[in-house]
């Protein structure tokens, strides 16, 4: 295997020089011209490294010129394209990477592995971009892992020599404990790329207790999920952790005294009950809700995760909405700060109100800086 694994990396290698190789027509030109940006040097892939990583997903708003471009490193252009965002990034020192899924029956086949890989690095170039995100989340049995593994270091291998400076990233549960049945090398995965992005949230994605609405990333949780992570073995170096800006939000079967939310039982890999009946909502949404909740902001300290209840056009319905603010993600980046880890993310960025209202700017400014807690 090893040695099978080897001629293959040789042949990604001379492929992906091939196409990077300007004298022969593959200069990463697009038919309708080349570099889209004004500025041609803002086609360049960025060279900055090694850096503190504050990595995050965008999933398409237009609002993309508000961001805090002086924070983000990576930016994640998820599911779609946008040459006048990468032109921007790249204004701002900020990595731009397109998202990597490849389909679980073909893991095996080594033809379509690095037919993929290829264009893969192909698509990279043409699009001036500066690495993938690779997003694999389906079930796997531990005897199959090491397929995976070998996907990535050989989308690492191709990606690193056809494209100087740039980055291959992994999204892994947040715990590396057989989440969602993705019992995948987590160690190897981690090896062979340059850092992988902890979702440190859908943590409820398989609830085995009470079918209760919870945090969608609680403290604890977390903090258990990285630890795992380093237990293994991987150098806190290589892990980012990855936070939610969106939140989960309900409908509660019934609501007790004490606010315990019981959710509607739907099973997910092997689980009884899960969050798949959550809404995700986006922050800023959140807020505008939060404004008229019938509880206010309550806070459940173990979770280190604020919540709230708030009422629907529905008669008799409650919703309860389970979210991350300043003040819960300042204790997130404390942590990743402490445990000296490589960067910490969003998803998505989007999320925030970008209106450019008072009220709305003071709200996004503070997110944003809340992020120097691990930063600085
Ligand atoms: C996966 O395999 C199927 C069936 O052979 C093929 O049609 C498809 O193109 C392959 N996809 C990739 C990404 O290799
Ligand atoms: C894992 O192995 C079990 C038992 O062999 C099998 O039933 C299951 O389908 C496998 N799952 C995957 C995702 O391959
Ligand atoms: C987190 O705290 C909750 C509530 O006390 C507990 O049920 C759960 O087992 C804890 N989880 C971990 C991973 O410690
Ligand atoms: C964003 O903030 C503005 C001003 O406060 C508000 O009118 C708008 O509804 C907010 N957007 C969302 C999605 O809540
Ligand atoms: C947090 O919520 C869980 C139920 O999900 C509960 O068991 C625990 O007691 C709560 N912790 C605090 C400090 O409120
Ligand atoms: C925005 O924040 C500033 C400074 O923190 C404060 O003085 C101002 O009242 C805030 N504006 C609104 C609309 O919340």
């Amino acid at each position: 295997m090893a040695s099978f694994s080897l001629v293959l990396a040789a042949l990604i290698v001379c492929f992906a020089v091939f196409l990077a190789d300007p004298g022969l027509g593959f200069s990463g030109s697009t038919e309708d011209g080349g570099c889209p940006c004004s500025d041609p040097s803002h086609c360049k892939v960025i060279s900055t490294q090694p850096r503190k990583e504050v990595f995050a997903f965008w999933v398409g708003s237009t609002t993309w010129k508000h961001y805090d471009w002086t924070r983000i490193t990576t930016i994640v252009m998820f599911h779609r394209h946008n040459p006048q965002l990468m032109c921007y990034a790249h204004s701002k020192g900020v990595r731009v990477v397109s998202m990597g899924i490849f389909p679980a029956a073909n893991l095996s086949s080594v033809a379509d592995r690095s037919a993929w890989v290829m264009a893969e690095v192909n698509e990279a170039i043409e699009q001036y971009l500066d690495g993938i995100n690779i997003d694999i989340e389906y079930p796997m049995n531990k005897s199959e892992a090491h397929l995976l593994t070998n996907l990535v270091a050989e989308t690492a291998h191709a990606f690193h020599i056809s494209i100087p400076n740039s980055q291959v990233t992994y999204d892994v549960a947040w715990s590396p404990d057989c989440i969602d049945e993705r019992c995948y090398d987590y160690k190897g995965i981690a090896e062979v790329c340059d850092f992988v992005f902890i979702m440190a949230y859908s943590e409820q994605s398989q609830i085995y207790g009470p079918c209760i609405a919870m945090a969608n990333g609680p403290y604890n949780k977390t903090v258990r999920g990285v630890q795992g992570y380093l237990k293994l073995g991987i150098p806190p170096d290589k892990l980012v952790l990855g936070l939610s800006w969106d939140g989960v939000d309900y409908v509660c079967q019934k609501v007790s005294k004490d606010n315990v939310c019981s959710i509607e039982r739907v099973p997910f890999r092997g689980a009884p009950c899960s969050d798949i009946p959550a809404k995700e909502r986006t922050f800023a949404f959140i807020m505008t809700k939060l404004v008229d909740s019938t509880t206010g902001r309550l806070y459940n300290a173990t979770y280190a995760s604020p919540y709230y209840n708030y009422k629907t056009n529905v008669p008799g319905q409650i919703r309860q909405v389970w979210y991350d603010d300043v003040g819960s993600l300042t204790l997130r980046y404390e942590y990743a700060k402490s445990a000296n880890l490589r960067g910490v993310g969003m998803w998505p960025v989007d999320s925030l109100n970008y209106t450019q209202t008072p009220a709305a700017e003071n709200q996004t400014r503070a997110m944003w800086e809340a992020i120097d807690t691990f930063l600085k």
